[in-house]
């Protein structure tokens, strides 16, 4: 006789905090337009937050000789000791600063370096002042942990720009932490020095903490290329989240770090021990090469993005209709497409992007995810000969509306 058995099935039940959050809306965006290139379709792809460049050659011949040489094996949570010194000599000379090693936490990208900040300092019910347009990942990891976003609108007429006195407008008794980010992801805005130590100063005279973000530092077209890491006098009070990524073309390789004071480094470094443990070790290697030699390349990099920007500003501004600032650093441009709005069923950023790609075959990040709904986000970390592609399909787009 034979007994069948019935499958037992369970619902699968997860934890309220992780429905608190959402997938990237970058991540969102890009696995569309991969899905219409499966099927053959030629797209214009404007979406990546990452250069096009390839990684140095001296930084991908370090990596090789790690691996030759078998250094490959755990290495301290937060770092080798060299590697630790490599990003204090790189921040002290670039800014000034003047950290420890106890003061360091290399991490598996900036990403998980904000991550870990955020998880040992914003407690369930924490405010966050969050400065909107904001980079995707603030939100959902302030809301991971339980912490409130207090959203900081920025005014678009003034280049989308953060000041101290913006901040300072939304400090209550139960504000932990202020997010900066400049230049900013998706703005390109970029913070006056003066207004970076005036919210500093601020939060520390009430033991408030800021992070500011640093990852595209070194991609600024200003002139003024500054980090908070050199305000000595308020250093208890503030991280610098750091990252190889942006400013080396090393994406895929996954490193970035934590600068602050050493309680809170040491906390996040616990938290790292218990998930992650070190970032890679030949990237290590990769990543010392990096910070170590010649910073021609990052100079390089940067020259050719201030042309990619000229040129994709240029160009959408020609569009009538479209409205858009001119971003001083990273490199993305944030066109706002409201003009549009009304047209052919169009009302929202995403109805945009939308009809861009699947008209066009433009693929763009509409603003929504980066807390706006009048805006496209535009990366140029791309080749000229693509950004005109893009422009060509999408002058045809809105001219067509
Ligand atoms: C503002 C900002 N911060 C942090 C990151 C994280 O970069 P990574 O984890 O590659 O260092 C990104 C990446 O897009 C970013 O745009």
């Amino acid at each position: 006789m034979s007994s069948v058995m019935t499958p037992v099935t369970h619902p699968v039940r997860l934890t309220e905090r992780i429905n608190r959050i959402e997938p990237s809306a970058t991540m969102a965006a890009v696995a569309e337009a991969e899905k219409l290139r499966q099927q053959g379709i030629d797209v214009v792809d404007v979406t990546a937050g990452e250069p096009h460049f390839s990684t140095p050659q001296h930084v991908k011949d370090a990596a090789i000789a790690a691996i030759n040489g078998n250094f490959s094996k755990y290495t301290p949570v937060g770092g080798t000791l060299e590697l630790k010194d490599a990003i204090i000599r790189r921040h002290s000379t670039d800014f000034g600063s003047a950290y420890k090693r106890e003061e360091v936490c290399a991490s598996v990208g900036g990403k998980h370096a904000l991550f870990n900040v955020i998880s040992v300092l914003v407690e369930h019910g924490d405010e966050v002042i969050l400065p909107v347009p904001y980079w995707v990942s603030f939100k959902d990891m302030v809301r991971y942990v339980g912490g409130k976003c207090v959203l900081l609108e920025s005014d678009e007429s003034q280049g989308f720009r953060v000041t101290a006195q913006m901040v300072e407008g939304l400090v209550t008794p139960k504000t932990k932490l202020i997010i900066l980010n400049s230049p900013s992801n998706p703005s390109g805005a970029v913070m006056s020095p003066e207004d970076m130590i005036e919210v500093v100063r601020l939060a520390h005279e009430r033991g408030i903490w800021v992070i500011s973000d640093e990852c595209y530092v070194y991609l600024n077209y200003t002139g003024k290329n500054f980090s908070v890491g050199s305000l000595n006098e308020y250093r208890d009070r503030f991280l610098v989240v750091g990252s190889l990524s942006k400013t080396y073309a090393m994406t895929g390789w996954r490193l970035g770090y934590t600068l602050g004071p050493a309680a809170v480094v040491g906390a996040v470094t616990k938290l790292q021990s218990q998930s992650t443990s070190n970032p890679t070790s030949i990237v290590q290697k990769a990543a010392v090469a990096a910070l170590n030699s010649s910073q021609q390349c990052v100079e390089d990099m940067r020259q050719e993005y201030i042309k990619l920007r000229d040129h994709i500003v240029g160009g959408l501004r020609a569009i009538s209709g479209v409205k858009c600032t001119m971003p001083e650093g990273a490199f993305y441009a944030y066109p706002n497409v409201s003009a549009f709005f009304g047209k052919s069923g169009l009302n929202s950023a995403s109805d945009i992007a939308h009809g861009l790609l699947h008209q066009e075959h433009v693929a763009t990040v509409a603003g929504e995810g980066f807390g706006t709904t009048e805006h496209v986000r535009i990366s140029y970390a791309t080749t000229m000969e693509n950004l005109d592609r893009a422009l060509e399909r999408m002058r045809k787009y809105f001219g067509g509306l």
